[in-house]
């Protein structure tokens, strides 16, 4: 069984990847935890309050603090048009939720649970890396007890998403990136290289609808927004980026991936720029020697990954 922590700002795309956690029967979610990104935090709590209760899951939700490692940032630029005002594709969600939210910030949350799990829990985060930074901040010791972290961020052959340089889930917090990246623990990265090959057609979700039922209904009800968002980048589908770190956790075969050292830019044109260096190539002595070397994806087997998301959701 893999124990995971889901860090998340639903968010569309990660509307369905907690869905697939959610039946995958190998994996036992202990906890999701939220941040700022596709709305603000207090959005995206509301929005993970309303998913666990319409599709009955029982992992708590902890509230992220939805501040920014660099407090001269502003965690504000919410994208309205990707994922609608409200985070789910302005399909209604009720203001208030009637659900309790686990008294502890995310970031102590996670600290609690991986103490409590030693070598057992895997943090999947595709939001702002901001809950993961603040809690190696609190207790630096939960590196060497965490079993993986998998990241949905990043851009290294590919151009960004929200620049050229850079995607939207490490330019929203760059500082907080780059510590998670260089932590003693151990990170793979599944960024917009491999993510933005996977698509979900509006067949297949038309399909899985007829399936599944209500909770897939559901799903596909908030995803219409999003669909004709990335009408202009795919054909008459959506990407399913954060399923993707979730498909890693449980079918890493069906991933290429290469170490390195990775490093966030902070600041400048290129803020938020992922960049790694491959293992075995040499520079002069400087900042990048004592990094721990980390897995980036660079390939998937799409058809299967697909098929495996398809049948699990
Ligand atoms: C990432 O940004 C968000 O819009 C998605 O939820 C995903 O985590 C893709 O760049
Ligand atoms: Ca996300």
């Amino acid at each position: 069984m893999h124990k995971v922590i889901f860090d998340t700002d639903p968010g569309v795309d990660d509307a369905m990847a907690l869905l697939f956690l959610h039946h995958h029967p190998e994996i036992d979610l202990l906890g999701i935890t939220t941040v700022f990104g596709n709305a603000s935090v207090e959005t995206t709590t509301r929005n993970a309050l309303f998913l666990k209760r319409e599709w009955g899951i029982d992992a708590p939700v902890a509230r992220g603090e939805g501040r920014t490692w660099n407090p001269m940032r502003n965690p504000v630029d919410w994208p309205v048009t990707i994922h609608g005002d409200d985070g789910l594709g302005n399909i209604d969600v009720p203001e208030t939720i009637d659900l309790p939210v686990d008294p502890r910030p995310a970031h102590r949350f996670i600290i609690d649970t991986v103490k409590a799990n030693p070598g057992e829990v895997t943090l999947i985060a595709v939001g702002r890396m901001s809950n993961l930074a603040y809690a190696l901040k609190e207790a630096p010791e939960i590196a060497g007890l965490v079993r993986q972290v998998i990241i949905m961020g990043g851009a290294f052959d590919v151009p960004g998403n929200i620049t050229p340089a850079a995607e939207a889930n490490i330019h929203g917090d760059p500082e907080a990136a780059d510590v998670v990246m260089t932590a003693p623990w151990k990170v793979v990265v599944v960024g917009l290289d491999v993510t933005m090959r996977t698509v979900m057609t509006r067949k297949m979700l038309a399909d899985l609808v007829t399936r599944g039922g209500e909770r897939l209904k559901l799903l596909s009800d908030i995803s219409q927004f999003y669909i004709d968002f990335y009408g202009r980048h795919v054909e008459d589908g959506m990407v399913v980026h954060d399923s993707c770190a979730c498909l890693y956790l449980v079918a890493p075969e069906l991933f290429a991936t290469r170490s390195g050292a990775i490093r966030v830019v902070a600041g400048g044109i290129a803020d938020g720029q992922t960049i790694q260096k491959p293992d075995g190539h040499a520079f002069p002595p400087g900042n990048w020697d004592d990094i721990p070397s980390q897995q980036v994806c660079t390939g998937i087997d799409v058809d299967r990954a697909m098929a495996l998301l398809r049948e699990t959701l």
